[in-house]
């Protein structure tokens, strides 16, 4: 895994914003795969300013979301789709009918999310998938003890994980309990990982997940097995990592091989 810590939120988001524009401008009808969560608003509000300043275009390009609560329709504005909508899509110019954001409403969930990879693949795969990280160490809403090899499916979330989103909703009981997640083997597909932490809260899972043995108890800890995965931290998120200087000393070398 590449880690490359940045002094704070808003370099965090640059540096990831840096990447997805690569990924954009080299492939112009790229997958991109997004996550939610207050961790990418940072990075969707630099691709933003880079479509409205530097014409970056995303009118080719297609995406795919990790997951949406269950019971949520797309109009709820505490739903993904919403969220996306709000912080990314009605800002750039993406077509509408190019975004999937797993639906929320369907009754037939399990065929659903057997169409939903379907579609992934007829897409030719996700080029890039951003990844948030929960405090439980989940990627998309794979909580502990979701198979390393899962594919896009109904979770239970775990009563942290709806606790730690309840600050999004009026009271707790408004939380879903279930939500539509790509799975562990989904994510693990992409050809490319951009796992993003930021603040002190992530420290402990971060450590966990980069530095800690693979297990199913912190999904994000399969990342490990990706053979291109980059995780972009802020000083406070890579507080714990034991080789944070060996990171560091990596990147500056990285940099001088290639302006040599
Ligand atoms: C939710 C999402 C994850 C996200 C996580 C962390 O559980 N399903 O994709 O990574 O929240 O959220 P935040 O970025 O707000 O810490």
């Amino acid at each position: 895994m590449r880690v490359i810590i940045t002094n704070d939120y808003d370099a965090m988001s640059k540096k990831a914003a840096e990447i997805v524009a690569k990924t954009v401008m080299e492939k112009p009808d790229c997958v991109l795969g997004l996550a939610t969560g207050s961790t990418p608003i940072g990075l969707y509000k630099e691709l933003t300013r880079m479509h409205k300043e530097q014409g970056l275009d995303f009118s080719k390009v297609r995406t795919f979301n990790l997951d949406e609560y269950h019971g949520l329709a797309p109009d709820h504005p505490q739903s993904y789709y919403y969220f996306m909508y709000e912080n990314l899509f009605k800002h750039i110019n993406i077509p509408l009918q190019n975004v999937n954001v797993p639906n929320g409403l369907v009754k037939d969930v399990k065929a659903y999310c057997a169409h939903y990879e379907e579609m992934i693949k007829q897409a030719g795969g996700i080029d890039i998938q951003v990844l948030g990280i929960g405090g439980d160490g989940h990627i998309g809403f794979n909580e502990p003890s979701s198979s390393l090899g899962s594919r896009t499916r109904l979770k239970t979330l775990t009563e942290q994980t709806v606790k730690d989103n309840s600050r999004f909703f009026k009271k707790i009981e408004d939380v879903p309990k279930f939500a539509i997640t790509m799975g562990v083997g989904t994510i693990m597909e992409t050809r490319k990982c951009l796992l993003l932490a930021n603040g002190a809260k992530k420290a402990k899972v971060v450590a966990q997940t980069v530095e800690g043995p693979i297990t199913a108890q912190v999904t994000a800890s399969v990342l490990q097995l990706h053979p291109d995965c980059v995780a972009i931290l802020d000083q406070e998120a890579a507080a714990k990592l034991e080789r944070k200087d060996y990171y560091a000393y990596v990147e500056r070398m990285t940099h001088q091989l290639t302006v040599e």
